[in-house]
């Protein structure tokens, strides 16, 4: 366990302001700080940091807690890689962690498999160049039938897995790895009679490298028709495949304007090579919020460069959505006469490939060629049909700005005149609206109803008497006199807690407090971060408030002691609370 004087100096050296800054834009609000919220889809930033305690809070959703909690939630980390993370973040050297449980399931290493991995990737570049027929056939996929230069394959370190049984295996144990190590990283598997395999053989590699340089996994491509064309590996302990992204350690560099996505690797690969170094990929797997999200961190603006086929531009109208939920302004590019960019690039050129792409169109025009298309406009149904389809997607447009120009532009391409259109447009947006704030109703409705309540499932079986619980602890989470008076005093003890969160929460201050420790001290040691949100949340109602002297303690403990103990009174109807709460409820949503 890392001495708590250790993390201490940890959380104060990595200032809150500094650490989230470098992952959201954050604007001054008084003395508080906020910006679009990096866990959740946003217009208007509700995403919170207060410098003053070190803390942070969504209003949106919920995520808040300290330096700790953003990079367990943000990193993807557990608890003691975030703290590993924030130490080396400011040179602070902690030791690794020598306790490790002996015998049995031994924990997989991160820093070993990331090791593991790049002396993968040196082992199959290496491959690419050795001195035998199946190798030289793998690089003259590379050089003829991809038309990549030496150049191009040193940059992206491609390689070649041997067709073996186990050379790769057999190679790596002499380095001095582990069957387990290799099997977590997804280098190697297990037969069903425990021998251990290559997991690529015969393939042409592409190491996945993620921005901080590291090399994360492998994708590997048959070099002729077989199936399946690409293995790539699953999720490792270092690996999520649906966060990172193919070519963002290349392409952050040049794409603070504009980032190009595309399908597969080798079109990044050709566009980076005819110099178009802002081109990224997904990695086998359709477009994801946080792909999205991850995007929106490096550029403004993404082209979406996807095979032309169907099922292609299908997938772009996919992305499409997802980056604009983010915020991001979108175009799509669609390849004329090549099946995608790998191959229009081969057959005509960079220069006409610039051109093309400087040509790309707008969300706008995009959709409207894709709806035109559908329709034939000399045939009356046809052209209702199209208007109201166009009228659907300008009416997604947010600002009424944009739906104007976009209005005036149909119009003229329908021959009908842009206010009957206007007209249309703004009904489907007053509709929309109508349906959004029912879906919100809805989702309120279900939250204080507590069905969604998964941090304190208590909280709907007597709400009034939970409500007085985290008035309770708000009091005791903010202020040291307030916890001498309960602690010394025995004003309070944990059986006067009805919901099994908030007493879990009132005996870890009790024990810090017997400690003498901060109540921040080791919150993240014992809440999850979806906890400490809503730890945070009970914190912020009570510092919003002016008055929390002592009386307002007394008047609380009070409070809480009253309300359990009418609770109790009532007896076993434990749903009475919930019915009056749903009667409350749809009494003030149909007036
Ligand atoms: N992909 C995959 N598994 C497959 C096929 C594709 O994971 N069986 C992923 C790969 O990441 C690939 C991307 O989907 O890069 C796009 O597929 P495709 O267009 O078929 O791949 P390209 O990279 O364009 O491959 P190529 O031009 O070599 O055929
Ligand atoms: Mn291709």
């Amino acid at each position: 366990m890392i001495p708590r004087e250790v993390i201490d100096e940890i959380l104060s050296r990595n200032d809150i302001e500094s650490l989230v800054g470098s992952y959201v834009s954050l604007k001054r609000a008084g003395s508080n700080l906020k910006g679009l919220c990096p866990f959740h889809s946003e217009k208007s930033p509700s995403f919170t940091v207060f410098p003053k305690d070190n803390s942070f809070y969504c209003f949106g959703c919920g995520v808040g807690g300290d330096a700790i909690t953003f990079v367990r939630e943000i990193e993807h980390l557990d608890y003691p890689d975030a703290v590993a993370f924030l130490a080396k973040r400011v040179g602070i050297n902690i030791l690794p962690d020598t306790d490790a449980p002996s015998g049995g399931e031994r924990k997989i290493d991160k820093e070993r498999i990331l090791k593991m991995n790049v002396d993968a990737a040196k082992y199959y570049h290496a491959a690419l160049f050795a001195e035998n027929e199946k190798a030289r056939a793998a690089l003259r996929y590379f050089t003829e039938k991809r038309a990549l230069s030496m150049a191009t394959i040193r940059h992206f370190g491609l390689g070649y897995a041997p067709d073996g049984f186990d050379v790769f295996t057999k190679y790596m144990l002499s380095k001095g790895y582990t069957h387990e190590e290799l099997v977590a990283g997804f280098l190697s598997g297990k037969s069903e009679r425990g021998h251990y395999y290559d997991a690529f053989r015969n393939r042409v590699m592409f190491p996945i490298i993620d921005v901080s340089g590291r090399v994360i996994a492998f994708g590997g491509r048959v070099m002729d028709d077989s199936q399946p064309k690409y293995k790539n590996s699953s999720d490792t302990p270092v690996f999520k495949k649906t966060r990172n992204l193919f070519a963002l350690n290349f392409a952050r560099q040049s794409c603070a304007e504009t980032m190009i996505l595309c399908e597969g690797y080798m079109d990044v690969i050709a566009m980076h090579a005819a110099g178009f170094t802002n081109a990224v990929a997904t990695l086998g797997t359709a477009i994801t919020a946080d792909q999205a999200r991850l995007m929106s961190r490096y550029t403004k603006k993404v082209i979406i460069s996807y095979d032309a086929d169907e099922a292609g531009q299908k997938a772009a109208v996919r992305a499409m959505r997802m980056l604009g939920e983010v915020g991001l302004e979108v175009s799509v590019f669609k390849v004329p006469d090549a099946k995608d960019p790998d191959e229009y690039i081969r057959t005509f050129g960079k220069d006409k490939f610039r051109a093309a792409l400087d040509a790309s169109k707008s969300k706008f025009e995009y959709n409207t060629d894709r709806v035109l298309s559908k329709y034939n406009l000399d045939i009356p149904q046809e052209k209702i049909n199209a208007i109201a389809e166009m009228s659907e997607m300008i009416a997604g447009f947010y600002s009424a700005a944009e739906r104007d120009v976009y209005v005036r532009a149909a119009a003229k391409k329908f021959g009908v005149s842009a206010d009957a259109l206007s007209r249309d447009v703004e009904r489907i947006v007053k509709r929309n609206v109508k349906t959004y704030a029912k879906e919100q109703t809805q989702k309120i409705r279900q939250e204080t109803a507590g069905f969604s309540d998964r941090v304190n499932a208590d909280f709907v079986k007597a709400p009034t008497v939970a409500k007085n619980e985290e008035s309770v602890l708000g009091l005791l989470l903010l202020f040291p006199n307030h916890r001498r008076k309960v602690f010394e005093e025995n004003m309070l003890s944990a059986e006067d807690f009805f919901t099994e969160f908030n007493k879990k929460v009132f005996l870890y201050l009790q024990e810090a407090y017997k400690n003498g420790e901060d109540p921040a001290a080791r919150m993240n040691e014992v809440f999850t971060p979806e906890e400490i949100g809503r730890l945070t949340k009970i914190k912020l109602a009570r510092m919003e408030l002016t008055d929390n002297g002592d009386e307002v303690l007394t008047d609380a403990v009070a409070a809480l002691k009253a309300s359990y103990a009418k609770k109790q009174a009532e007896g076993t109807n434990t749903y009475e609370g919930l019915n009056a709460l749903l009667a409350n409820i749809r009494k003030s949503t149909e007036e």
